[in-house]
C-alpha cells in the first residue's frame, strides 16, 4: 500500500488491488472509487489474504466514469486473471466488438477490460502468461502499460509497455514493477529501465525481458539517487509546502558538479557531436504547462547569451502544425516526469525531421531522456504534489546551464563572463531561501483573499512567464479564475477586465540594466490603479519607486534580470498554495488533474 500511496499523485479517481495466493484459488480483489484512502478504509475492515504476488493501481479516468466498477484491476477467466493498465487502447472498440461477438460479457466501460479478456483467451491457448502478453500487446494500438497476474502462475507478474512508463525494482528475494521508482523506493534503489515495446516477467527471484516478439532484451540498470524519505511529507502539511521548501536545494543540486577541472561546463549525457551543436541555427523548446513556462524563461536567457533564435512551442501543438525543423535545429524537451505523452510525441517528430533533441528531465529511466540525443538532468528529487514547484525552478536552472554551455561552445561569451554568471547562479539558493523565510505576509494576504473570484497576473520580459505560472498555480490549486498577461499587452484589450477591487499581481522587473522596462511596468501599475485595481506588487529589494503604487508590496532579493524568475515566482507559488489551503482544498491532488499526463 505504501507504493500505491507514493504513486497516488499520478491519478486519484479510484484505486484497487488484486492478490494471487499460493493455493491457486481465485484472485482476491478490492477496488474503490475516489482517493486511495477509500480503498484503505475498506481494506482495514475487510483485509485481503497475504499472497505470493499482487498488483495495484490508482486511476486517472479516461474511458468510463470514476466508479468502483471502472476501477482497476479488471478480471477475466472467471476471476482467475487480473489486469491493470495505464494509457489508452485506441483500437479498443474494434477489439471489444470482436470479443462481444464471441460471447464475452463486459463488467466495465473501460478500454482496459478488452486487454483482460484478450489475455485470458491467449493464456488458455499458450498456458504461458508472458507469451499471452506478447500476443495481446501486438494487437493493441495506442499507449499502454499493462500488468497481469493469473491464479495458475501464482508467483509471476507480467508487464508490457508501449508509450507509457514502467520500471523494474530489483530487491532481495523480491522484485517490483512500477510506473516510477517511488512505487518501490522503500524496498530498493536498484532498478531497470524498460524500453519501448517490451514485455517483462518478474518472479521473487528473477526478471526476464523480451520484445513483443519474444527476442531477449538486456535492460539498462540504474541506481536511484534519493531514498524513501525524499518522497515523504517530512512534517509539512502538504507535499507542495515541502517541495517549495526544497527549492533552494533543488536549484543547488541541479548546479552541482557541472564544471570540469578546467572550469568548462559539462552536461550529463551528451550524445550530440560538438560540431553539430556549434552549427545549430535555431532552438525549439517543446514542453507543456509549467515546463513550457520554464522554456519561455529560457528563451530570454539563451537568445541573450548565445544569439541563437529560440522558439517555445506547446508540445501538443508542435507536430500538428508542420514545424520547420531540420538537422540544424536543436529541440529542447523539458519535462519533470519524462513521460508526458504530448512531449514524447513532439520529441519523436523532431527526430524524424532530423533535429537533435536535448532533454531536460527530472526522472531517471523515463522515456523522454531515453529517446533523446542528450540529457541534462534536473536534481529536484521526487516531486509528488501535482502542481509543479521545485521542478520548475530546477528546469529554469538547467536551461541557464544549457545557455551557458552553448555560449561557451560557440564562443559567444568569454570564460570569465560565464564564470561570473555561474557565480550569480550559485548565489540563487540562498536568495530563494530568503524569500521562503520571509513569506509570512504573502501567506497572510492569501488567507485574507480566500473568497477571491478572479486574480490577474502581469509581468514583462522574464516576468511574463512568471505571471503565466502564477496564474496557472492559482487556477489549478484554488479553482479561481486567473490569467497571466504581458504587462505591455494590457492596453491592447485585457485592461477592460479591470474593475473596482480587481486583484492584480504585478511582477516588477529590476530597475537596473540597459534596457530596463521597470518604469514602463510602474506606469502599467498606475494605469490599473486608476481603474480601481487592487495591486499586489513583487519587486526587488531596494526598489523604493514601487512602494507608492502597491496596495501590498513583497520584496525579493535583488538578482541579475535574467535570473529573477527563480525568486519572483516563489511568492506566487506560496500564495496559491496558502489560498487553496485556506479554501479547504487538497493542494497535493487538485481535482481533475494527474501528475504525469501519459495520454495525448
Ligand atoms: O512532467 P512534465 O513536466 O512533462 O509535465 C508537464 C505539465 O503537465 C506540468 O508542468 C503541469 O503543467 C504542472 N503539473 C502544473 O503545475
Amino acid at each position: 500500500m505504501g507504493g500505491l500511496r507514493r504513486l497516488e499523485y499520478r491519478g486519484y479517481d479510484s484505486a484497487g488491488v488484486a492478490v494471487v495466493t499460493a493455493d491457486g484459488g481465485p484472485l482476491a480483489m478490492a477496488k474503490k472509487a475516489g482517493k486511495l484512502v477509500n480503498l484503505e478504509d475498506y481494506l482495514a475492515a475487510q483485509p485481503l489474504p497475504l499472497g505470493t504476488a499482487a498488483i495495484g493501481h490508482t486511476r486517472w479516468a479516461t474511458h468510463g466514469a470514476p466508479t468502483d466498477l471502472n476501477a482497476h484491476p479488471h478480471l477475466a477467466d472467471r476471476g482467475r486473471l487480473a489486469v491493470i493498465h495505464n494509457g489508452i487502447i485506441e483500437n479498443f472498440a474494434v477489439l471489444k466488438a470482436e470479443l462481444l461477438a464471441t460471447g464475452v460479457v463486459f463488467a466495465s466501460e473501460t478500454d482496459t477490460e478488452v486487454a483482460a479478456h484478450l489475455l485470458a483467451k491467449a493464456f488458455v491457448e499458450t498456458r504461458d502468461l508472458a507469451e499471452a502478453m506478447r500476443i495481446v500487446a501486438r494487437r493493441l494500438e495506442g499507449a499502454f502499460t499493462l500488468l497481469a497476474v493469473h491464479a495458475n502462475v501464482p508467483d509471476v507478474v507480467v508487464g508490457a509497455r508501449r508509450n507509457s512508463p514502467l520500471v523494474v525494482g530489483l530487491g532481495d528475494g523480491e522484485n517490483f514493477l512500477g510506473s516510477d521508482v517511488s512505487a518501490f523506493i522503500e524496498h530498493t534503489r536498484d532498478a531497470l529501465e524498460l524500453g519501448q515495446d517490451q514485455v517483462v516477467t518478474i518472479t521473487s527471484d528473477g526478471v526476464a525481458v523480451t520484445d513483443f516478439y519474444g527476442g531477449a532484451v538486456t535492460p539498462r540498470r540504474f541506481t536511484v539517487d534519493w531514498d524513501a524519505t525524499a518522497a515523504e511529507k517530512g512534517g509539512f502539511r502538504s507535499f507542495m509546502d515541502k517541495e517549495i521548501h526544497d527549492e533552494p536545494k533543488a536549484v543547488a543540486d541541479t548546479l552541482l558538479g557541472r564544471t570540469d577541472p578546467a572550469g568548462g561546463l559539462i552536461l550529463d549525457d551528451l550524445r550530440i557531436n560538438e560540431a553539430v551543436l556549434r552549427a545549430v541555427d535555431k532552438i525549439v523548446v517543446v514542453a507543456c504547462g509549467t515546463a513550457a513556462y520554464a522554456g519561455h524563461v529560457a528563451k530570454y536567457a539563451i537568445e541573450h547569451w548565445c544569439r541563437i533564435p529560440v522558439e517555445v512551442e506547446l508540445a501538443h501543438e508542435f507536430r500538428y502544425r508542420d514545424p520547420v525543423v531540420n538537422e540544424k535545429t536543436l529541440v529542447v524537451a523539458i519535462s519533470q516526469s519524462g513521460e508526458t505523452m504530448d512531449t514524447i510525441m513532439a520529441v519523436r517528430h523532431a527526430r524524424e525531421q532530423g533535429a537533435k533533441v536535448l532533454a531536460i528531465c527530472n526522472t531517471y529511466g523515463s522515456t523522454i531522456p531515453r529517446e533523446s540525443d542528450a540529457v541534462l538532468y534536473t536534481h529536484a528529487g521526487p516531486e509528488i504534489a501535482v502542481a509543479s514547484t521545485k521542478a520548475f525552478l530546477a528546469q529554469i536552472t538547467a536551461t541557464y546551464l544549457l545557455g551557458l554551455y552553448l555560449a561557451q561552445l560557440r564562443g559567444n561569451k568569454f570564460p570569465d563572463e560565464i564564470r561570473e554568471i555561474l557565480t550569480q547562479l550559485h548565489a540563487m539558493p540562498d536568495k530563494i531561501q530568503s524569500v521562503i523565510d520571509h513569506a509570512g505576509p504573502v501567506r497572510e494576504l492569501a488567507r485574507s483573499m480566500r473568497d477571491a473570484e478572479s486574480v490577474l497576473f502581469l509581468g514583462r520580459h522574464v516576468g511574463f512567464p512568471v505571471a503565466l505560472e502564477g496564474a496557472l498555480k492559482l487556477k489549478e490549486l484554488a479553482y479561481i479564475h486567473a490569467e497571466g498577461f504581458a504587462a505591455g499587452e494590457l492596453k491592447h484589450g485585457p485592461i477592460a477586465l479591470i474593475d473596482e477591487g480587481q486583484p492584480v499581481f504585478v511582477i516588477v522587473p529590476s530597475s537596473s540594466g540597459r534596457d530596463s522596462v521597470h518604469d514602463k511596468v510602474i506606469s502599467n501599475i498606475q494605469e490599473i490603479r486608476a481603474r480601481g485595481a487592487r495591486t499586489m506588487v513583487i519587486a526587488e529589494e531596494g526598489d523604493t519607486a514601487v512602494e507608492p503604487f502597491g496596495d501590498d508590496v513583497f520584496f525579493v532579493p535583488a538578482t541579475p534580470t535574467l535570473l529573477a524568475p527563480l525568486v519572483s515566482v516563489v511568492p506566487l507559488q506560496i500564495f496559491a498554495c496558502e489560498l487553496a489551503t485556506a479554501r479547504g482544498l487538497d493542494v497535493d491532488q487538485p481535482r481533475n488533474l494527474a501528475k504525469s499526463v501519459t495520454v495525448e
